[in-house]
């Protein structure tokens, strides 16, 4: 540092100093205001294209899908969602599962997590449900009694709160979890047919999860294993794999069925929507810079390619509007330049200027001053759809209603009676641990939503309570430290 003598002071004109210690105080981009902790990779997908009884040629004319052993390019980012950018991996929480694709029609982005399904089907809630989630406004601590107040209160929030609390909620690492797009999507094919879709990944690894005791003493000496885990592994060249496999429904109400299909706290039966397989994803490559790959890239759900579009579920088009909303905000206006989310395919707009625009989105041969559409002096032209356009008709009225078919505590209680015994008593111990400093009013809300679910369930909560000490602070993290450790661990396969 250039000084006045060796002893200063520092002089104004020292540039360089300026210079590094002015970047330096410019180091952080505001963290994602959830999933800010997380850990990304790169690879491909490969598609097993159109052969034999595949359902993709009949439902969908993305090209992602159709040439057997195409391969595509993937970034990936695995996340959890409440706490902040060092947080422990071992937090009870939801993952978040992040893929972009970068085809050649432009990028596709299927942002999900590992429970398959989500809290609330409303999106006008989301903020709410992320402040009684997050740490309490005046004393900066997470408190189950907010949480727990909140899903209490939200019915629909507790198929969520059944898989969250039990080993599901602790992934053992980011390899040995599936993922699941939650949403219902559209296919769309040739003929400009459309049919709704969910997405699920299966990890070839088989899924394991984690009691309680077992993330405490993992957290207790490391903090970052999931991240850890997975970048060690594609290092050694053990290279984590998941199947892409798809469920289909025909795109109408289906008065049938006790659910709503665009409810996205409901899980499609797989007795009745068999799980199809489409190809598979390999991570096989790690970021050469964590900030410039991973904190920067920047997933949506409106991120989609011709034959892949939105359904009417509600709570997807609000999460489409966020997700580029923050990234203007977290990342820049010109957050889709950045290598990491730009196509790599060259896709053309006439989208110009904003904060760090350093080049242009110019067709090859584009006349440089026709920077608008249409035009005959060789500007850019709107690009063809590759089939028949998909035109649904929509006509209703505008109303504030939610869907008709609640049915908020029935598939509860099935995903309740599948668990293994053991996965029962770890949800039971870790619900009564959270639960019993909350308020009596919120624990009987929560004890009739689980006796409304299963009765063994409910009954099992209540005991649970009934002998829970009950003394201390109401405020408490959420996670039971007193669970019971595991039976040794089959890794398992298996929806
Ligand atoms: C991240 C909003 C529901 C999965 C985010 C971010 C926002 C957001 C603002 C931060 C994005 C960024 O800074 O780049 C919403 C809203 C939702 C919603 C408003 C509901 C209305 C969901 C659901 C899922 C989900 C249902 C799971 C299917 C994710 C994932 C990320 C994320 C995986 C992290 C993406 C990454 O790794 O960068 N969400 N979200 N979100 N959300 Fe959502």
């Amino acid at each position: 540092m250039r000084t006045v003598g060796n002893r200063g002071p520092a002089t104004l004109e020292n540039y360089d100093f300026i210079e590094k210690i002015s970047h330096f105080d410019r180091e952080r981009i505001p963290e994602r205001v959830v999933h800010a902790r997380g850990a990304g990779a790169h690879g491909y997908f490969e598609t097993y294209g159109t052969a034999g009884n595949d359902p993709v040629s009949k439902y969908t004319r993305a090209k992602i899908f159709q040439d057997k052993g195409k391969q595509t390019p993937v970034f990936v980012r695995f996340s959890s969602v409440i706490h902040g950018g060092h947080s422990p991996e071992t937090l009870r929480d939801p993952r978040g599962f992040a893929v972009k694709f970068y085809t050649e029609d432009g990028n596709w982005d299927l942002v999900g997590n590992n429970l398959k399904i989500f809290f609330i089907r409303d999106a006008i809630k989301f903020p709410d449900m992320v402040h009684a989630f997050k740490p309490d406004p005046v004393t900066n601590i997470q408190d189950g009694e907010r949480f727990f107040d909140f899903c209490s209160n939200s019915p629909e929030s507790f198929h969520m709160v059944t898989f969250l609390y039990s080993p599901w909620g602790i992934p053992a690492n980011y390899r040995m979890m599936q993922g699941s797009g939650v949403n219902t999507y559209k296919w769309v094919n040739q003929s400009g047919e459309a049919v709704l879709v969910k997405y699920h990944w299966e990890p070839k690894q088989g899924i394991k999860n984690l009691t309680q005791k077992e993330a405490g003493e993992i957290q207790a000496s490391n903090f970052n294993h999931a991240t850890q885990d997975l970048y060690q592994a594609i290092e050694r060249g053990d290279y984590p794999e998941w199947e892409l496999l798809v469920q289909l429904m025909s795109d109408d109400e289906h008065p049938e069925l006790d659910f709503d299909p665009l409810d996205d706290t409901k899980l499609w039966p797989e007795d009745q929507f068999p799980w199809l397989p489409v190809g598979k994803m390999v991570l096989n490559r790690n970021p050469e810079d964590y900030f410039t790959e991973v904190e920067q890239a920047a997933f949506g759900t409106g991120v989609l390619v011709d034959g892949l579009d939105f359904s009417d579920d509600k709570m997807l088009q609000g999460r489409t509007f966020s997700y580029s909303d923050t990234q203007r905000h977290r990342v820049g206006a010109n957050y889709l330049q950045l290598p990491i989310n730009a196509p790599k395919k060259h896709v053309a707009t006439n989208q110009s200027g904003g904060q760090m625009q350093y080049r242009l989105d110019r067709a090859p041969g584009q006349n440089p001053h026709i920077n608008y559409e249409p035009s005959t002096l060789g500007g850019l032209r709107e690009a063809e759809r590759s089939g028949t356009e998909y035109t649904p008709l929509i006509e209703g009225k505008l109303v504030r209603e939610t869907i008709e078919r609640h049915n908020n505590t029935k598939q509860a209680g099935d995903t309740y009676r599948k668990f293994e015994e053991w996965e029962r008593a770890e949800l039971i111990s870790n619900l009564v641990g959270d639960l019993a400093p909350s308020d009596k009013r919120i624990q009987d809300k929560m004890i009739a939503l689980a006796e409304e679910a299963d009765e063994e369930y409910g009954r099992r909560l209540r005991d649970g309570l009934a002998h829970a000490f009950q003394g201390g602070s109401s405020q408490k993290p959420l996670g039971n430290k007193d669970g019971d450790k595991a039976p040794e661990q089959a890794v398992r396969k298996g929806h």
